[in-house]
């Protein structure tokens, strides 16, 4: 009997404990927003970890995220992560994105990232699908329904979450650099880079291929990328085709 009370008492607690970090509205005015945030060192915005005018990413040690905010409504995002495939473990899929823009904090404590459509990169390697490598453009814009920043107990860092639009929980991040490390926070590549013509044309990988509407947005990241992956293995094998019949 006392042993079924506890554990009732310890499932409110638990339960609590999850709701708590579910709204964040009340805690996100520790420090502010400005600054680099990374879950990983290893990973950080700005730098080289992608040189977009070149299509290339230079793969971090580890994986992991990072956003850089600044006062003045910019963003940057970096990501490097692992995706597990249920269906046969040995096909784990690694992606690579950047994207940068602006951001906006909505009225109802969410927000917005708006980027840069010309200049999100973003990579699949893929094992099992049939091309690998491909590098497309990358233009997500992404709608955070929460966030907070805490100190962390143990390091007495600030440490900040973000919950995305569908409720998936982002890994915490913690301030690396304040001001932010950042590329500049101008279009870079494409027809709206000042001072730069970009010789590169869009070809069959035209991001308009991963355009998509509010709805879909709630798919979890797995499923977007699995689906990026489906389409990057269907563009490699029509490329793949094409050079066959040169
Ligand atoms: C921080 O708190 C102030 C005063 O309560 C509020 O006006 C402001 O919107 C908050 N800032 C953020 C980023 O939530
Ligand atoms: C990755 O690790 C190697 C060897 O430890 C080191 O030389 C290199 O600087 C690291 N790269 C990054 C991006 O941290
Ligand atoms: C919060 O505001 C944003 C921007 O106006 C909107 O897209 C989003 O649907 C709102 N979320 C909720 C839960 O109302
Ligand atoms: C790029 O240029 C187009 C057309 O001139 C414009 O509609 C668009 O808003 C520009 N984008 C940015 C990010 O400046
Ligand atoms: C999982 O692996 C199978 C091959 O075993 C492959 O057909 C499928 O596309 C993979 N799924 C994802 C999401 O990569």
């Amino acid at each position: 009997m006392l042993r079924s009370l506890f554990i009732f008492a310890l499932a409110l607690l638990v339960e609590q404990g999850a709701r708590a970090q579910g709204d964040l509205s009340s805690t996100n005015n520790v420090t502010g927003l400005a600054g680099t945030w990374s879950s990983n060192p290893s990973v950080s915005t700005g730098g080289d970890f992608c040189i977009p005018a070149e299509m290339k990413f230079n793969y971090p040690n580890n994986t992991g995220i990072s956003y850089s905010f600044t006062d003045t409504g910019f963003f940057e995002e970096a990501q490097y992560r692992y995706t597990a495939n249920a269906s046969n473990p040995s096909c784990i899929q690694a992606t690579i994105f950047w994207q940068h823009g602006k951001f906006g904090l909505n009225d109802n404590g969410s927000i917005t990232l708006y980027p840069f459509s010309s200049d999100g990169r973003i990579q699949v390697q893929d094992p099992c699908a049939a091309t690998t490598n491909i590098i497309t453009y990358y233009n997500q814009q992404t709608l955070y329904a929460d966030w907070g920043i805490t100190i962390d107990q143990s390091t007495g860092n600030y440490r900040l979450l973000l919950n995305r639009f569908d409720g998936a929980k982002m890994p915490y991040m913690f301030l690396t650099a304040r001001p932010p490390n950042m590329m500049p926070t101008q279009v870079l590549t494409g027809a709206n880079a000042s001072g730069q013509t970009n010789s590169r044309k869009r070809s069959v990988m035209d991001i308009s291929l991963f355009k998509r509407s509010a709805a879909p947005q709630r798919r979890s990241l797995s499923a977007e990328m699995g689906i990026l992956a489906g389409l990057v293995g269907v563009i490699g094998s029509v490329l793949g085709l094409g050079l066959g019949m040169l």
